[in-house]
This record gives C-alpha cells, sequence and structure tokens, in this order.
C-alpha cells in the first residue's frame, strides 16, 4: 500500500537521490517504500503486510533475517573480525574450501561483491587467456551491468527484428554511455540455438560465452535437453571460454549449482544472491588453470582483480551459515515440494496460463506452452495480463515484481499455508 508515510519518504528521498530510489531497477510502478522483513513476510513503511516472491530479486532463498545467518553474522563482529584489507584470512579460507568440495565446475575461486563485478572479471580473465576480444551473449539474459553485458535484455520485437537463425542480433543496449567501438565486440543471440553460436564462431574471434543456464530474467526459460552440452562441445571446437552465470541458478537449485545438475562443467562459473542470502557478495571460480590468470607469474599476461570489500567478514559469514544450511538437503526438500503444491494449484486454477518451474524459482506465463527463448516470449506472452496480476496481487499482499516475465521465488522460510494464501489471491486476482 502506498500510504503517507510512503509518501513523506519518497519526498525527502527525492531531494538527494535521483528519482528517490537507489538502483533504478528498484523504481517500481506502483512504488513502494517497504520497512522491514521476518522470514517469507515483508512489511511497507504503511504497515501493510505481504507474502515476499520477489525476494529481492531471488537473493533470499531461506528468508528475510534467517536467524542462523544474523546470528552467525553478529558472532563475526563479536569475535573481532573486520576487513584489514591484508594478506588473508582464515575465514575466506573456510568458504573457499566448503564451495570447492560442494561445487564441481569451481577448482578455485575469488570473493568478490557482486553478480556485475564476477561476470566482469570473468570476461576480462577470458580475453587474457584467448587472446581475442569477441564474446557471445545471450538476447533475454542478464549478466550484470557493464559494457559486454548491459544488452539485449527485453529488446522490444519492433527494434530486434524477426529471428535469426542461424544468426545474430545487433547490439541493444540498455544503459548509455557503452562505446560504440565496445558493441562492436558483443554478439547476441538466442537461448537454446546452437547454430547461431556456431555462426557467430565461423565470423568472429570469440574469448567467451557467457549463459544463465537457465534464464532467470524473463521468467524461468530452461534449456533444451542438450543445449548445456552443446556450447560445452562447442567451446571446445571453437576455443572460447564457456562462461556459466549461475547469479540466480546458483544455490537456488543445488548446491554445487545448476551446472551439477546438468552435468556440464563451463570453464568459469559465477555464483551471487542465495549464496549468502540476501549479503552482497559473488564467488567467480572455475578451472584452476584459468583461475591462475589472476595470479599469472608473468604480470602482462596477469588479471587485475582487486577490490577493497572483497570478502569481507560479515558476507563471507553470512555465505558460510547459509551453506551450512544447505547440506543435509531439507531446504531443497521443502521448496521442492512447496514449488510442487504452487505449481498444481496454478494448473488448477489457470488452466490457459503456461506454468514454468525449477525446484522454488517459477513463472506464470500467458501463453499456451513454456517459452523456448526471447521472440517465443516477446511474441507470444500476453504481458499486459501478466501486469495486470502483478498490480492486483500487490494489493491483495503478496508482492511480486511489478514486472511481466520475472521470477517468483519461493523460499525456505514459505509454508504451505502460504502458498494457499497465495493461490486463494491469484484465483481471485484472475478472476
Ligand atoms: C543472472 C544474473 N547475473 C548477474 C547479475 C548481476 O548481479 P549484481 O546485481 O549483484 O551485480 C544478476 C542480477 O540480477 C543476475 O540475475
Amino acid at each position: 500500500m502506498f500510504g503517507p508515510n510512503a509518501a513523506r519518504i519518497f519526498e525527502n528521498n527525492k531531494r538527494h537521490i535521483p528519482g528517490g530510489v537507489v538502483s533504478v531497477n528498484r523504481a517500481t510502478d506502483p512504488p513502494v517504500a517497504f520497512q522491514r522483513a521476518k522470514g517469507a513476510y515483508m512489511w511497507d513503511a504503511d504497515g501493510g503486510r505481504y507474502i515476499d516472491y520477489h525476494a529481492a530479486f531471488a537473493a533470499h532463498f531461506l528468508g528475510h533475517n534467517d536467524p542462523d545467518v544474523t546470528r552467525a553474522v553478529h558472532e563475526a563482529l563479536d569475535q573481532d573480525h573486520s576487513l584489514f584489507g591484508a594478506g588473508t584470512t582464515e575465514l575466506e579460507g573456510e568458504l573457499a574450501a566448503m564451495i570447492c568440495r560442494h561445487v564441481p565446475a569451481v577448482e578455485s575461486l575469488q570473493v568478490l561483491n557482486t553478480g556485475s563485478e564476477a561476470t566482469y572479471q570473468a570476461l576480462r580473465a577470458a580475453r587474457a587467456i584467448t587472446g581475442r576480444d569477441h564474446v557471445i551473449v545471450m538476447q533475454g539474459g542478464y549478466n550484470g551491468w557493464h559494457n559486454d553485458v548491459a544488452c539485449n535484455l527485453m529488446t522490444p520485437l519492433a527494434a530486434l527484428g524477426p529471428r535469426q537463425s542461424p544468426g545474430e542480433y545487433k547490439f541493444h543496449a540498455i544503459s548509455a554511455g557503452i562505446p560504440e567501438t565496445h558493441q562492436h565486440l558483443v554478439h547476441a543471440v538466442n537461448f537454446n540455438d546452437l547454430d547461431s553460436v556456431e555462426f557467430v564462431c565461423k565470423k568472429y574471434p570469440v574469448a567467451a560465452l557467457i549463459t544463465e543456464p537457465v534464464l532467470q530474467n524473463i521468467g524461468i526459460v530452461p534449456p533444451r535437453a542438450e543445449y548445456l552440452e552443446g556450447l560445452r562441445s562447442l567451446a571446445g571446437h571453437y576455443g572460447f571460454v564457456l562462461v556459466f552465470d549461475e547469479v540466480k541458478t546458483g544455490f537456488r537449485h543445488a548446491l554445487g549449482g545448476y551446472s551439477a545438475l546438468q552435468s556440464v562443467k563451463p570453464d568459469f562459473a559465477v555464483y551471487g544472491k542465495a549464496v549468502a542470502n540476501g549479503y552482497p557478495i559473488a564467488i567467480l571460480g572455475g578451472k584452476r588453470e584459468y583461475m591462475d590468470y589472476f595470479v599469472h607469474p608473468d604480470a602482462a599476461k596477469r588479471v587485475l582483480l582487486a577490490g577493497t570489500y572483497n570478502a569481507h567478514p560479515v558476507p563471507v559469514a553470512a555465505s558460510l551459515a547459509t551453506i551450512r544450511k544447505l547440506l543435509d538437503g531439507a531446504v531443497y526438500r521443502h521448496v521442492e515440494r512447496l514449488g510442487a503444491r504452487m505449481e498444481a494449484g496454478l494448473r488448477k486454477i489457470a488452466p490457459r496460463v503456461a506454468v514454468s518451474r525449477i525446484g522454488s524459482a517459477f513463472c506464470l506465463y500467458f501463453m499456451d506452452h513454456v517459452p523456448v527463448d526471447w521472440h517465443d516470449l516477446a511474441a507470444n506472452h500476453d504481458a499486459e495480463s501478466d501486469n495486470r496480476l502483478r498490480r492486483r496481487l500487490i494489493e491483495s499482499g503478496v508482492y511480486v515484481f511489478p514486472l511481466a516475465a520475472k521470477q517468483w521465488s519461493i523460499s525456505a522460510a514459505h509454508t504451505e499455508a502460504d502458498i494457499d494464501e497465495t493461490l486463494a489471491a491469484i484465483e481471485r486476482a484472475l478472476a
């Protein structure tokens, strides 16, 4: 609910923050000002309570302010862990060992603060490793805000043009300020389309292909059988570095990452969000031989990886506590049960809507099938109905991000009662 308190907060914040909101992707319609969150619920500044499926863009996998994660953070500070900015710490070593033990794609790793930093470093390292400059990205994928990847997300089909297969799409920036010369180095292809990857590789010296293994910034667009394996073998054939952006899929679908579920090993993998249940941390890991470029003995080949806040003890402690809670599989079994309950309920109350779900993450598409790529989605999904549903749900106390085709995320803090309450709200909204 946008009440007098939210109005006052916006009014005040607009004086010092352009638009009144930090991070412009949080400037939503309807606008909102949240005050607190616990478990599966968030409260806005005017006292409205919501069951949360936004999960801060899927960062909260255990639920907001999980007590064990909060305790670990307090303990780290009580024990006078601090940001030292020199040398190493036992804590960062513990986290690295834990992740290397459980994530098959990660032989060694670096710790950064955000997914964007990690994808940036992965692509820069790929260029250093291959001596090539071109990269392939997915139309409909999101890998962060930097120059290589701030493009081709929800590009209107009128601008994008018809499907090109095999073929490529020109760079459609989602930010101003990206140099024209840089844009020529980036080639977008449709997800699930191996022929187009091959097309680009034959035309340009490609350093890297970066993709989410499931496109989760346009809902849940899963890979076709053999697609990820196909990318793996094209990487071998054409000599590019395969980067899986698991910032969203990562620990939400399995502790080993989605790549472990599919038994496909990328060269680099990037994790964020669910890794520390909402605390700012990202992991860049992969083949040891490639990770060693960050400490290459030849300075001309060494890739600079630096960051004042890298492996800050607060998010590191949060990440260790989060991973410990994922070890015995109970969280995954719980969210799978809830996800299945939600999916079954949706199929009953909305038989004409396509439901795409992987474990705790799902999306409703107002079309007769789950899309295979952005062209399919943009041409067939009734975004207006989706937006209307989202708005009505927010009005009735269910928070989903108010933008068509954005992912819904269930957390371990949700209960069957939450799912049933949500289904009842959806049924009322659809009616
Ligand atoms: C798949 C994916 N990669 C990268 C990023 C960028 O991460 P960050 O916002 O932490 O920079 C995001 C953010 O939503 C994402 O969903």
